[in-house]
């Protein structure tokens, strides 16, 4: 323990720790000092000087920022000295700025204007012109106006060091510095958004926020993002109840200071055109706009009839993984009193063998905030970057601090930071490669690993020295490693092989086991939102088919919540056909999309920022907001919606006043399940051979922005580079044997259904395999992991049937 060191800050006697700067004691201790490039989660630059203090006996005043504490040090904040020398940077400052403080963004909540007010004088010494800077476009998420660049590079900072971008960057010197990007146009991170709040000043605004709205028009609510198992803590601004941007709101458990672009634009769909305002219903195959009460009846008579004609069991709810845990719960609710089972949120999953033994919600046994502080970590098909972009942001500063990362993955995805070793393999080989990773681990730990898990692997030649390599730090780690599952594991063929090994890996090594859950599907999951178990664990009254089996055996009706099947399934193909075939499908949706072709009944629904209810992150961290605005048009929240609808459908006990009196029905424990050991038996039913044929495997992911309905109507995120136009990707060298023109159309089969899609040789695809994303329209009717056939297009090769691989 070492002893703390004592200092005083004008006048006030306060402990510090050794090593700490003069401005965090202050800041810790509520005595303002102000500054432009100082950030508690940057590295120091000490640039802008505005911290400037007297500390006594030093001959010159010291940047409060970068000046260490020392025993018995006299800072004053406040003195003559201080303050003089803080004038003098504001004037030196206000040299080249612009102050067109009328018609910046920054205005009102501008730490240089509030600053110029309190240090800066009211004329102006410096009678030259002012230096201008050309505005840069660099993409469609951030706005420039690079002459107000005070050069705090704070903005570089947070690439280089947070986001392991090298996408901003100072060039020159002086007078002739200036902040641009190095490589292209445009900044292209996931988190991009962060350096407009790191900016000090007006430089670097959001662009679809631009010229909407002055901050102090703005109302406030706090509030939690939906897109992903962090459980992000946002305020959401809105005025005259149209949301005009979204902030985050610090909370170290969760996103710590940082937000997603995800996130922080996602809100432009809340406005889309595509928005649904009043129930619709279809009669004699025209559509027409209706009044609740006619549409509620019409859906609720239509769920009656079908089910006396068909029986309970041909009755089937999907609800989307981004649905609030009140939702979940109504919806299943619903569900089961109407004597149905058939009630899943898990729509891109692949593999249910293991739903009767898996724990209360997959969960991430690893604090979200000590991610930043493991030593070893194993990536299973995850592509942890664009999946889950803030825990990418941990890892990269656990990688920073010396952590060793390595990935067994279907795509050799970019991370933001460096691989320690990387197994690239095809889907089917997924689960192979894990085994083997599991046995080079038991090798290096000299543990018995299990028979099961050993004949998984195969050959014992198979455990390479790479593998062993990658297993080493595992052996050290103890509970500073992590085993992290990913989207690409959960939508496996083998997800329960892939499963069992991180448990066993997890109870050999102590190492968190983290099976990320799809957005807020770990409520999902605690209310009972599917077909085997009920809420918080309990038996389910009715057991019912799963997802995918609720597509692939084509029900009589569906009830649809927030579901868009044809881009959330994973099966696309199946899903929009067993819509399609259904004889009534009620979607309970906030935008209108393609439900039209395949419903009997629209009910408009509030997004997230329009409903209260509930969150649980990956850790169990339960997170309940209020609702932001009302809902658009005639929408409802959805949990309201749920109530009201079972009422018309006689199920008894929906009497609920508020999202709480449904939220304190389930009543259960959201703490983390944790890893228990068990036999470590593979299921029986994956022990079979895989044949394989000529043809590619498909390889199946959904892109950042194609991940939700609300994301997919985001129109700036749609506009970046990470939702470039769907593409078939292929190794080159699979491509060798025949002759292709880069980026041409080809037409591409998988499982004999075909689109038409651009093809690019791209090494990061394994052999054997052909990279084509889902969750988009384009893509849908090729339905989910299959083989790939790749054909010309033109008109005689098409009529040979020539295949390109
Ligand atoms: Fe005014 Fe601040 Fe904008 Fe500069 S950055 S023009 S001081 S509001
Ligand atoms: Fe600082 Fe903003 Fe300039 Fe970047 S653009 S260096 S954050 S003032
Ligand atoms: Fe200390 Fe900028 S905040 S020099």
């Amino acid at each position: 323990m070492v002893d703390p060191i004592k200092i005083e800050i004008d006048g006030r006697e306060l402990e510090a720790k050794p090593g700490q700067m003069i401005i965090e004691v202050a800041d810790d201790a509520g005595i303002y000092i102000p500054r432009f490039c100082y950030h508690k989660e940057l590295s120091i630059a000490a640039n802008c000087r505005m911290c400037l203090v007297e500390v006594e006996k030093a001959p010159k005043p010291m940047p409060a920022c970068a000046t260490p504490v020392g025993n018995g040090m006299k800072i004053h904040t406040a003195s003559k000295q201080a303050v003089e020398a803080q004038k003098g940077t504001m004037e030196f400052l206000l040299i080249n700025h612009p102050l067109d403080c009328p018609i910046c963004d920054q205005g009102g909540e501008c730490p240089l204007q509030d600053q110029a007010l309190g240090y800066g004088k009211d004329v102006s010494r410096f009678t030259e012109k002012k230096r201008v800077v050309d505005d840069k476009d660099i993409g469609p998420l951030i706005a420039t106006e690079m002459t107000r660049c005070i050069h705090c590079t704070c903005c570089v900072r947070f690439g280089q060091e947070i986001a392991g971008i090298m996408e901003l960057g100072a060039l020159g010197r002086g007078e002739d510095m200036k902040i641009g990007t190095y490589l292209s146009n445009s900044v292209d991170s996931e988190v991009s958004g962060n350096v407009i709040d790191l900016c000090p000043v007006g430089a670097l605004t959001s662009k679809p926020y631009r010229f909407t709205a002055r901050s102090w028009e703005l109302v406030n609510h706090a509030s939690i993002s939906p897109h992903d198992c962090v459980g992000s803590n946002i305020n959401v601004q809105s005025i005259r109840n149209v949301v005009k941007r979204v902030l985050p709101r610090e909370n170290e458990q969760t996103n710590g200071s940082w937000l997603s672009d995800r996130d922080r634009y996602s809100y432009e769909g809340i406005h889309s055109e595509d928005r649904l305002q009043s129930p619709m219903i279809k009669q004699k195959g025209e559509w027409k706009q209706t009044d609740w009460q006619t549409a509620l009846e019409f859906a609720a008579n239509g769920i009656k009839e079908n089910i006396a004609r068909n029986g309970a069991n041909q009755f089937g709810t999907l609800v989307a993984p981004t649905s609030t845990l009140e939702e979940f719960y109504l919806a299943q609710k619903l569900t089961r009193g109407l004597g149905s089972g058939n009630v899943d949120h898990r729509l891109r999953w692949a593999d249910f063998s293991d739903d009767e033994s898996a724990p209360l919600f997959p969960a991430a046994e690893t604090k979200i905030s000590d991610f930043d502080k493991l030593q070893a970590v194993v990536l299973i098909g995850s592509n942890i970057r664009k999946e889950q972009p803030l825990l990418a942001l941990r890892l990269r500063k656990a990688y920073r601090n010396g952590a060793k990362i390595v990935a067994i993955n279907t795509l050799d995805y970019e991370f933001n930071f460096t691989l320690h070793g990387k197994q690239i393999v095809a889907p089917s080989a997924l689960s192979y490669a894990f085994a083997r990773f599991a046995v080079a681990l038991g090798e290096v730990k000299n543990r018995p690993v299990p028979d099961d898990i050993r004949n998984w692997a195969g050959n014992p030649e198979y455990i390479s020295d790479a593998l062993k390599d990658m297993a080493a730090p595992f052996a050290e780690a103890g509970d500073k490693a992590a085993i992290v599952l990913g989207a690409g594991a959960h939508s496996n063929a083998d997800a329960t092989i892939v499963r069992v090994i991180a448990q066993w890996i997890s109870c050999c090594t102590r190492a968190g086991l983290n099976i990320l859950p799809d957005a807020n599907s770990a409520a999902g999951w605690i209310a009972g939102c599917l077909p085997h178990r009920g809420p918080a664990n309990a038996k389910a009254s009715v057991k019912g088919k799963n997802a995918a089996q609720m597509v692939s055996e084509r029900l009589k009706s569906y009830l649809l919540f927030g579901v868009e099947p044809e881009l959330d399934c994973l099966n696309s193909y199946r899903a929009s056909n067993a819509m399609i075939d259904a004889e009534f499908v009620v979607s309970v949706t906030p935008f209108a999309g393609n439900a039209k072709q395949y419903s009997d009944v629209l009910l408009p629904m509030g997004t997230f920022a329009e409903t209260s209810g509930s969150y649980v992150n990956a850790n169990g961290l339960l997170q309940s907001t209020t609702g932001c605005i009302p809902p658009v048009g005639d929408a409802r929240p959805g949990w309201k919606i749920l109530r009201v609808l079972a009422n018309r459908l006689d199920v008894a006990g929906f009497d609920y006043m508020s999202s709480e009196d449904c939220a304190n029905e389930v009543n259960c424990d959201t703490s983390p399940p944790s890893c228990q050991p068990s036999e470590w038996r593979l299921p029986e039913l994956v022990k079979k051979s895989k044949s394989r044929s000529q043809d590619l495997e498909r390889i199946n992911d959904v892109p950042l922005y194609r991940t939700d309905a609300l994301v997919r109507r985001a129109t700036a995120l749609q506009q970046t580079s990470d939702n470039t136009p769907p593409q078939l990707m292929a190794n080159p060298e699979d491509l060798s044997a025949t002759e292709y023109i880069e980026g041409k159309a080809v037409n591409v089969r998988v499982n004999g259904l075909a689109v038409t899609l651009p093809l690019y040789a791209d090494k990061r695809v394994p052999l054997g395999c052909a990279y084509i994303p889902s969750g988009t329209c384009v893509t849908a009717p090729l339905g989910e992991a299959g083989e790939v056939r790749i054909e010309a297009i033109d008109a005689a090769a098409t009529a040979n049937g020539d295949s390109l691989t």
